[in-house]
């Protein structure tokens, strides 16, 4: 056992894998893991169910609070639009506030946690025991979408995704609050030409090496 909890902070761009990698790495550390996306999400799809602008910054806020992150429910908070409108709601300071602070309280739960996000190593988690940023290039991540929405029986063109990963890219590194970056103290990992399992490795390896070091020292 670690002699402090282990905290596993990843970010990257949509598509890049960090979802997936984050389930992975909580169920074998057995962690409590928290999506934060899930979290932007909730407020967006709040406001778009009541027909309110996503630049409507009070209702945005008010959403924010009533965010619960015991009952984030992922099945109604997935299609691609309820993305589109998160990525926009994010860029509202007060609304980030709100849900960071959500966010910090599980992080600090006795038994360490794994998030996954935009800001979490850099904003949320600053202090994790490890931080990746997992990233692949927007045409691989594309095409791992396009192939996605055809396992589901949905059809879909790769040229508007691409184009709408590269605008989300866009909107999420380029917003002054918070902007998608790697901390300067985080592991790269770039997917492009991994698959799940060996990005689950070397994930791993830097967890375990990072783990090592924390009981040494
Ligand atoms: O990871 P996702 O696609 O579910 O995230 C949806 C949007 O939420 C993303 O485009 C930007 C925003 N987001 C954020 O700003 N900060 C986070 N920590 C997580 C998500």
């Amino acid at each position: 056992m670690p002699s402090h909890p282990l905290t596993i902070a990843i970010d990257g761009p949509a598509g890049a894998g960090k979802g997936t990698l984050a389930t992975r790495l909580a169920d074998y550390y057995h962690l409590p893991h928290l999506d934060t996306g899930l979290t932007y999400r909730a407020v967006a799809h709040m406001l778009l169910s009541k027909g309110w602008p996503l630049g409507d910054e009070p209702h945005a806020i008010a959403a924010a609070k009533l965010v619960d992150l015991s009952s984030l429910d992922r099945s109604s908070l997935s299609a691609h639009a309820v993305g589109e409108a998160a990525s926009k709601v994010a860029v509202i300071p007060e609304v980030r506030r709100v849900l960071v602070e959500k966010q910090r309280a599980f992080a600090a739960q006795a038994s360490g946690a794994v998030l996954d996000g935009r800001d979490i190593g850099t904003v949320v988690c600053p202090d994790a025991t490890v931080k990746l940023y997992v990233t692949a290039s927007a045409e691989v991540r594309a095409r791992r979408r396009l192939a996605e929405i055809e396992a589901n029986d949905g059809a879909g063109d790769f040229a508007t995704i691409l184009a709408d990963i590269r605008r989300r890219d866009e909107r999420d590194m380029g917003r002054t609050d918070s902007p998608l970056k790697p901390a300067s103290d985080a592991h790269l990992l770039d997917t492009t030409e991994m698959d799940i399992e060996t990005a689950f490795l070397a994930a791993k390896t830097l967890i375990d090496k990072a783990l090592a070091e924390g009981n040494r020292g």
